[in-house]
């Protein structure tokens, strides 16, 4: 039997590493560079497209030598091996989560439990790009024989960030049916997504791994009646799609079973964009596009399969967030884009991080003791944050590390613009670093009473991560990288990356509370939920 992981905090590596953090209290990070010449080439990875600079981290040699005998000491690469080996890597749920199989080129095996998935996984492929290309060239009709020039993506979690995201990102390849995303029960979202468009010529995807989740089924159901009320129950058929592991509920549902798209449960939902989740993508960009996408990710997967940890982009952005998590205080990573069409990325990366890494029991069973697990994940695209919380980056009393993204490249549109953007990401990256001292100001002629205001302590560490231009390759690039940085923190700690059971209380506890919502139900729960049950309610009866 394999000898139980010992808790992190209790490791010798980890004790180092506290020393090393102690030796650290006394530096700078101007220090760092100025001792070390080689830093920068030695701490940028160069992973396909990516030029990742991780030098701007309070890491020397010693710390360096630390992080990797800590990757060595959890099992990394053996964890990394497990994964591409298609092992029960969610031992919780007893399955592989083997997304990287969804990447791999036609014709290379990839065995789940023993059995080859490729030939499913590129089966499933064709036949989503098979109806993607029907609804772009306009072969697929709507129920009225018209052409279809509106999809609307029905999906929540997993099954809407992801395409959501990269459908932002790519709206410069988009040349097929407009394509809407609801994904929050709020009638008003559905309601919103539907100004201006006309049931004869609107596809519905309703996109779900488990087909049972409350707010997908609440908007497919009213978006169904939106279809029926105008064209009858035989539309059905002529705008609606599926994609979903539950094949048997979307027939239940009514959608033709040649209109639905399977995947397996060994994708998890926030790791499920490169599969037909993705479908509402290739419809907007083409399924060439799309293959585009995954042939990034698998750059990506293939480096990280590969390198030994040392020199694995993806293992040491993973050390970096624990040694900052672990011995550095660090409770949030901000993930800053200085490109306006990343707008989804953060939120995207925010559930992919927190629902992974959001664990206070070990996938052993035994509590996590001693340390935190994962961080608050946020960002928006630079150069809007800095007007917004920069101002508690820079000079507050928290510490949070952060990414920011850029190209080199940006659109046709406005060009000029684009040096404006990148000036700001290479001056917030060296004002987060480097800072401002006393002395520079005091020599500037700054008032000794406005000096403390505005100084600048620096020592706040940034990875830049830049690539030539913001292209499906590179987008599949980048997103495969946060994933691998995931799983890698989760083993780095000892937790299943790969279940969520955090999510389902609040939602049995929203279905305890329907009924009384809806009809007045008398219900047994605690004071402070009864008494805004009950505002709830004499408001909802007074219209
Ligand atoms: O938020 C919980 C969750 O289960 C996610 O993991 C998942 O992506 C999302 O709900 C949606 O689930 P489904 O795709 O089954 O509708």
């Amino acid at each position: 039997m394999a000898e139980p992981l010992l808790p992190l905090n209790s490791t010798v590596v980890w004790a180092a590493l506290a020393a090393r953090r102690r030796s650290l209290a006394s530096r700078n990070l101007a220090e760092l560079f100025a001792t070390d010449p080689g830093r920068v080439e030695r701490r940028t990875y160069e992973v396909g497209d990516l030029v990742i600079d991780a030098s701007k981290h309070w890491v020397d040699d010693a710390t360096q030598a630390s992080l990797d005998d800590l990757a060595i000491d959890r099992g990394v690469a053996e964890a990394l091996a497990a994964m591409w080996a298609g092992e029960r890597i969610n031992p919780t749920e007893g399955r592989a989560a083997a997304h990287v199989a969804l990447r791999l080129p036609a014709g290379e095996r990839f065995d789940v439990d023993g059995v080859d998935v490729s030939g499913d996984v590129h089966a499933a492929l064709d036949h989503a790009a098979h109806l993607a290309q029907r609804l772009r060239s306009g072969e697929w009709t709507g129920a009225s024989g018209q052409r279809i020039t509106h999809v609307v993506n029905l999906g929540i979690g997993g099954s809407h960030l992801g395409p959501a995201m990269v459908h932002a990102a790519l709206t410069p390849f988009a040349d097929g049916p407009e394509v809407r995303f609801v994904s929050n029960v709020d009638g008003a979202a559905l309601a919103d997504a539907l100004i201006g468009l006309e049931p004869a010529t609107t596809c519905f995807i309703v996109c779900s791994k488990t087909f049972t989740t409350s707010e997908t089924l609440a908007n497919a159901r009213s978006a169904r009646s939106w279809i029926v009320d105008a064209l009858g129950a035989d539309a059905v058929a002529a705008h609606f799609v599926a994609v979903s592991t539950a094949l048997d509920e979307v027939a239940s549902f009514g959608i033709d079973p040649a209109n639905a798209v399977g995947f397996w449960d060994w994708v998890g939902g926030r790791f499920s964009l490169w599969s037909a989740v993705g479908l509402s993508v290739m419809v907007a960009v083409g399924p060439d596009r799309f293959r585009e996408l995954l042939a990034g990710a698998h750059v990506v997967d293939e480096h990280v399969r590969t390198a030994p940890v040392e020199h694995n982009a993806a293992v040491q952005l993973a050390l970096l967030r624990v040694w900052y998590s672990g011995h550095w205080d660090a409770a949030a990573h901000a993930v800053v884009p200085y490109a306006a069409r990343l707008s989804l990325l953060s939120a995207h990366l925010q559930q992919l991080e927190m629902e992974s890494l959001g664990k206070s029991v070990r996938a052993d069973g035994r509590p996590v003791e001693g340390h935190h697990t994962g961080q608050v994940v946020f960002g928006t695209p630079g150069t809007d944050g800095q007007h917004a919380y920069f101002q508690l980056l820079h000079q507050g009393t928290r510490f949070v590390p952060m990414d920011l993204i850029g190209f080199g490249h940006g659109g046709d549109e406005l060009a000029g613009h684009h040096d404006l953007l990148l000036a700001n990401l290479l001056g917030q990256a060296a004002a987060l670093a480097f800072g401002r001292s006393a002395d520079e100001l005091v020599a500037a002629g700054v008032a000794v009473d406005d000096v403390p205001h505005r100084t600048f302590a620096g020592g706040r560490p940034t990875t830049t991560i830049l690539a030539p231009s913001l292209t499906p390759s590179v987008l599949g690039q980048i997103v495969a990288l946060y994933e691998h940085t995931t799983y890698v923190q989760a083993v780095l700690w000892g937790i299943d990356a790969f279940d969520q059971f955090g999510v389902e209380l609040g939602k049995a506890r929203a279905t305890d509370l329907l009924p009384a919502l809806a009809s007045g139900a008398p219900i047994d729960t605690d004071p402070s939920t009864r008494a805004l049950l009950e505002r709830l309610r004499g408001w909802r009866a007074q219209r």
